[in-house]
């Protein structure tokens, strides 16, 4: 079973029930993902690796923490994903970035990948896959076993609301993977969408609905 964890913040929980009210327009919606997904890089980063490193500070030479070890992606999930993107770059802004296409295939119900560029290095590196939703996890599988299948071995799935069913799948299929998300649902309706959800993430980031 993965680790999840819930980042319950209150200030988190406050900007979670605007974006999930119908009333709030695009350029709301846009920024308080953005500043979600910051607040949630925030504890998602908590494990990142430090070294000391010699300060002299106007009284005195002292020793302080510095990041070190592997270098952080931030791996947004098309198209939803990069909605959270400029909020995790205002606090990591040394992250590189990678970006994964998939889609569902009506007929096989099967993932289809139509997009993938990632960092050169990827492998070296600590990937925080994004998506504001996680539903069935079907997508999100897929990404998680690219980036295994090109040698990454530190994957962390960030959502900011997730299903039951989604977790499960992730859980079960990469046991190894820590998901974060804001709050976990009630359940997914027969189209696939989360109840009592916000809609859909992608339309009602670009405005496309
Ligand atoms: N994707 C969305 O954008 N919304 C959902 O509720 C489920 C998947």
């Amino acid at each position: 079973m993965s680790n999840i964890t819930i980042i319950d913040h209150p200030l988190i929980q406050h900007k979670l029930s605007i974006i999930r009210s119908k009333e709030t327009g695009s350029k709301d919606f846009r920024e308080l993902v953005g500043e979600i997904a910051m607040l949630m890089a925030y504890e998602v980063t908590r494990d990142l690796q430090l070294e000391d490193v010699e300060v002299e500070t106007p009284i005195c030479k002292t020793t302080c923490k510095t990041l070190s070890g592997k270098k952080v992606a931030i791996i947004p999930i098309l198209r939803a994903g990069l909605g959270m993107v400029g909020g995790m770059l205002e606090l990591i802004p040394a992250a590189k970035l990678g970006h994964i296409g998939v889609y569902r295939d009506e007929g096989t119900l099967k993932p289809v990948e139509y997009f993938c560029k990632l960092p050169q290095d990827i492998q070296e590196r600590y990937c925080i896959l994004t998506d504001p939703m996680l539903a069935t996890g079907g997508t999100h599988c897929y990404s998680i076993s690219l980036l295994k299948a090109r040698g990454v071995q530190n994957i962390k799935l960030m959502c900011i609301l997730a299903a039951p069913e989604g977790i499960k799948v992730v859980s079960d299929e990469h046991p190894d993977v820590d998901i974060y998300v804001a709050a976990v649902d009630e359940r997914l309706n027969d189209k696939g969408y989360i109840v009592p959800g916000l809609g859909d993430a992608g339309d009602r980031l670009f405005g496309t609905k």
